[in-house]
């Protein structure tokens, strides 16, 4: 095994996840093709997932909740904090690769291209924020990856299902029922997905935006449910609802990166508007 497997940080770059995913989900890819992601993953890729399954238990979500929920990391405002997560540099072609702000304008410029609301615009540009959790001195396996439930039954629906054997929490009874620590459709807000970006910007800046951004924010790498339709049992009607804007949302985070690159000069007046409707000059992080 090469060193780099056995760290924290197997990825090459945070994009290697995102890459993943959306090579997983490229549309006209037949149920056989999805099925063999294992096949197709590269070696990095699975690491990550190993690490990702192994470590995310109830134990470590709730910490993680309880450490980054009362948003003691300082005020920024949207931009600074988007030129942060810019400095997560990459060691590979930056020809061919995009930064961590163009990604964001890429996807809300594809949304804003549709003619989306603004706050649907504004959510694309804001989505992959929480990727400072990384800057933060956070473990990829604690940034990014499908998110999926802890405390109660790990869905087959979650890709390499069968790294969850090396996880404590398979081991507790408790949380290996159907609904483990959960009520019957007791909704999504009561319900801990393993910790990540999503949960990280929806807890920063779910008191600025309306609630199918929200939704979109804390919600758009829970594969399992969005892609898959799992864990319905755990979810309300009013979480069917919004899980429609979640799918609205989707393929604008996986498939707008081949496209142009955005021209910050032109589009800096609409974005610059666009946030400072929403957010106040700062916000807590
Ligand atoms: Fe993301
Ligand atoms: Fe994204």
């Amino acid at each position: 095994m090469e060193a780099a497997v056995l760290n924290n940080a197997p990825l090459k770059e945070l994009d290697e996840w995102d890459d993943f995913v959306a090579e997983r989900y490229q549309p006209g890819k037949s149920e056989d093709q999805f099925r063999n992601y294992a096949a197709d993953a590269n070696p990095t890729v699975t690491e990550f997932y190993r690490q990702n399954h192994a470590y995310q238990t109830l134990d470590f979500v709730l910490k993680k909740k309880a450490e980054y929920g009362a948003l003691t990391r300082g005020k920024k405002s949207i931009w600074e904090m988007a030129e942060y997560l810019n400095t997560l540099v990459d060691d590979s072609d930056p020809d061919t690769d995009l930064t961590q702000i163009e990604h964001l304008l890429q996807t809300s410029e594809a949304i804003r291209k549709d003619g989306h609301p603004r706050w649907f615009v504004l959510a694309g540009l804001v989505h992959d924020l929480g990727k400072v959790l990384c800057l933060y001195g956070e473990p990829q396996w604690a940034v990014v990856g499908d998110t999926f439930p802890v405390g109660c039954a790990y869905s087959d629906q979650i890709v390499f299902p069968e790294f969850f054997a090396a996880n404590p929490d398979s081991k507790v009874p408790e949380y290996q029922t159907k609904y483990g620590i959960y009520k019957p459709n007791c909704g999504l807000d009561n319900v801990h997905l393993s910790w990540g970006h999503d949960e990280y910007i929806y807890t920063v800046t779910k008191k600025y935006l309306p609630e199918p951004a929200q939704y979109m924010l804390r919600y758009h790498s829970f594969y399992p449910a969005h892609r898959h339709g799992a864990y319905r049992h755990l979810m309300t009607e009013q979480d069917e609802r919004m899980f429609e804007w979640v799918r609205a949302f989707n393929p604008y985070d996986l498939y707008s990166k081949g496209r142009e690159r955005p021209n910050w000069k032109e589009i800096k007046p609409f974005y610059e508007d666009l946030v400072s409707e929403f957010f106040p000059d700062q916000i807590d992080w």
